[in-house]
């Protein structure tokens, strides 16, 4: 059965048993009665009396029975006066019991729990119903023993005080001990604990005891200290002018309350001001769990001027101890350094992403820029050729190249005009004059290298070497090698082709000699094409064009 329903149901049996009589029912009391198993109690009606003026009969009755509560002051549970008492109460004692008032016309009635309980096993009280008392530490405490009056003479009984059930000395200097207060001196975090009273009580020629129990801690009282400013802090504040502003001065105290005030010039600021641009608020005192105080004002700016800046806004405290301190404005700085940080971070990353792409695209970008129509053609050097073709004699790949694949590319499609030696040379003509004036006539000298066998090296055409160590030292023309297939050995060639190769690197076929190879658009043309001259052919853009002018 719930606890909810149980006093409704109480009640209901009581109005049928009471069938004449109309009872105004007040519920049950929130205020439990508490007694400790084989103690006296005493429980007071808890409705109230005023109401029914006078003549009225107060009537206790157990449990919402109609059967009231004897006035046999030899009974254990009987009621005397307003009182019904429990001499002592006992564990099954716990229990509605119902107060009654009325007078001839009237009635009322309320319900009022009794809880008995046993001490803890081993302890003179029961954890569950302690009385709390917390104080801080200082110099001695009081603790009272509570409810004690309707039963003894607090002034003549005498009370026995124990500390976690141990009897205290109360002889000593520690406690001392008054009516139902005993005092601690000099009381510290070791005072903390349960403490319990007891005083003898007799009734009808019995003797019964009753007992408290007080749950006593302490807390430590800060040391009062003078205050402190913990904002401002003589500082300088960046503002925007024109920018609302509020500068809270908060300082941190214990003990009396103090009084704060921004000043400025030795001035109230609202003095100084004297302008509802600047308001000073009222101080605000708040209480920290630790026993500190703070206390907080505000100077309230509805917009910054420029009068405002470079000025010390002082708060100050007064207490027995003025502390001061002051803010000062400034205009905010701009703020270059991370604009240009972030200016140098793009800009560095645009210059790599930029080589990276000249790097990769660098063959293409020339040959895009010699297509476009802003480059000068017909350049009036007095060359002749556009490039001087040098290979060693006769392979079958070596010929294939030099005198088809070349030419094909380079004079049909792109229009260059070579000289192939082999080819282009007059018989009879002496070979170390032509070789000497036609490369002068050059713009370019093409090697093309093979893994040549020994009697057809590259170094045994004696005539062609002397003249291209000639021409390379002189440094007249710009020298572009071509390997036919991969040179793995190349320490048995000349050492100007050594030098060549580590300076600029060589330009590898890997083509086939089939009709693809033919396009000047594949990157091994397209990188013989970066290294010679601008095309002079109007018609050659970007060799899509065939001009028959040089072929
Ligand atoms: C009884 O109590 C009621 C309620 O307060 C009151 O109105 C009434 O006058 C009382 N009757 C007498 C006879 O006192
Ligand atoms: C109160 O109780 C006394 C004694 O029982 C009785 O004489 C008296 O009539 C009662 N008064 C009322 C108002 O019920
Ligand atoms: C005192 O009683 C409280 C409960 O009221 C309990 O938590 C605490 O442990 C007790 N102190 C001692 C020292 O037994
Ligand atoms: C002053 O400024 C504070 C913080 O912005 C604000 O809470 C307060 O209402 C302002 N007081 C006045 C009077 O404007
Ligand atoms: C500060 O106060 C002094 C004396 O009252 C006054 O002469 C002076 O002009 C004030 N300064 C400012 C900036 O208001």
């Amino acid at each position: 059965m719930s606890m909810q329903l149980f006093p409704l149901l109480l009640c209901l049996t009581y109005l049928a048993s009471h069938k004449a009589e109309l009872c105004e029912d007040y519920g049950v009391d929130y205020d439990r009665a508490y007694a400790s198993d084989g103690q006296p109690v005493y429980i007071s009606c808890p409705l109230n009396y005023a109401q029914m003026k006078h003549d009225f009969n107060v009537t206790w009755y157990i449990n919402g029975s109609q059967t009231q509560v004897s006035a046999d002051t030899q009974s254990r549970i009987h009621q005397n006066g307003n009182l019904i008492k429990f001499l002592p109460a006992r564990l099954d004692d716990t229990e509605y019991y119902a107060c009654v008032i009325r007078n001839s016309t009237y009635c009322i009635r309320q319900l009022k729990k009794l809880e008995v309980f046993k001490n803890d096993e081993g302890l003179c009280y029961n954890n569950g119903i302690m009385f709390l008392s917390e104080e801080f530490t200082s110099l001695s405490k009081t603790i009272n023993c509570p409810y004690l009056d309707d039963y003894v003479d607090v002034k003549k009984a005498e009370i026995k005080w124990f500390k976690e059930c141990q009897p205290l000395d109360l002889s000593s200097d520690k406690y001392f001990a008054s009516n139902d207060d005993l005092t601690l001196k000099n009381v510290t975090q070791k005072d903390e604990g349960n403490y319990t009273c007891e005083v003898s009580f007799e009734y009808n020629a019995k003797e019964f005891t009753i007992s408290r129990a007080i749950d006593f801690s302490t807390r430590v009282q800060p040391l009062i200290s003078a205050p402190v400013i913990t904002y401002p802090k003589n500082n300088i504040m960046s503002v925007q002018t024109g920018s609302y502003l509020s500068l809270t001065c908060e300082v941190l105290y214990s003990g009396d309350v103090v009084d704060i005030v921004w000043s400025y010039n030795e001035t109230l600021v609202d003095d100084y001001y004297a302008d509802s641009r600047v308001v000073l608020e009222d101080p605000h005192y708040a209480l920290l769990p630790d026993g500190h105080r703070i206390a907080t004002r505000n100077l309230n700016f509805s917009e910054i001027k420029e009068e405002d800046y470079n000025r010390k806004f002082f708060c100050e405290v007064y207490s027995p101890v003025n502390p001061k301190a002051y803010v000062i404005l400034k205009h905010p700085d701009t703020n270059f350094q991370g604009f240009l940080i972030a200016f140098f971070v793009v800009l560095v990353f645009v210059t790599i992403i930029s080589i990276i792409a000249i790097k990769i695209f660098k063959v293409d970008i020339v040959l895009l820029y010699r297509s476009s129509c802003f480059v000068q053609r017909n350049i009036q050097d007095g060359k002749v050729y556009d490039a001087y073709i040098m290979s060693p004699k006769s392979t079958y790949n070596m010929d294939m190249f030099v005198l088809k694949l070349l030419p094909e590319v380079l004079e049909r499609q792109c229009g260059y005009r070579l000289f192939i030696f082999g080819r282009d040379e007059l018989p009879g003509e002496a070979m170390a004059d032509l070789i000497d004036e036609t490369i002068s006539q050059s713009r370019r000298l093409v090697i093309v290298l093979g893994n040549t066998s020994s009697e057809n090296r590259l170094e045994n055409d004696f005539e062609q070497q002397i003249a291209m160590y000639d021409a390379l030292i002189r440094n007249k023309i710009k020298v572009i090698l071509i390997e036919l297939e991969k040179i793995t050995d190349y320490t048995n060639m000349p050492e100007s082709i050594k030098y060549i190769k580590q300076k600029q690197g060589v330009i590898r076929w890997k083509g086939q000699f089939t009709e693809s190879s033919l396009s000047p658009k594949t990157n091994f043309w397209k990188n013989v094409r970066y290294l010679m001259p601008p095309t002079q052919g109007l018609y050659s853009q970007d060799c899509d064009h065939i001009t028959s002018e040089h072929v």
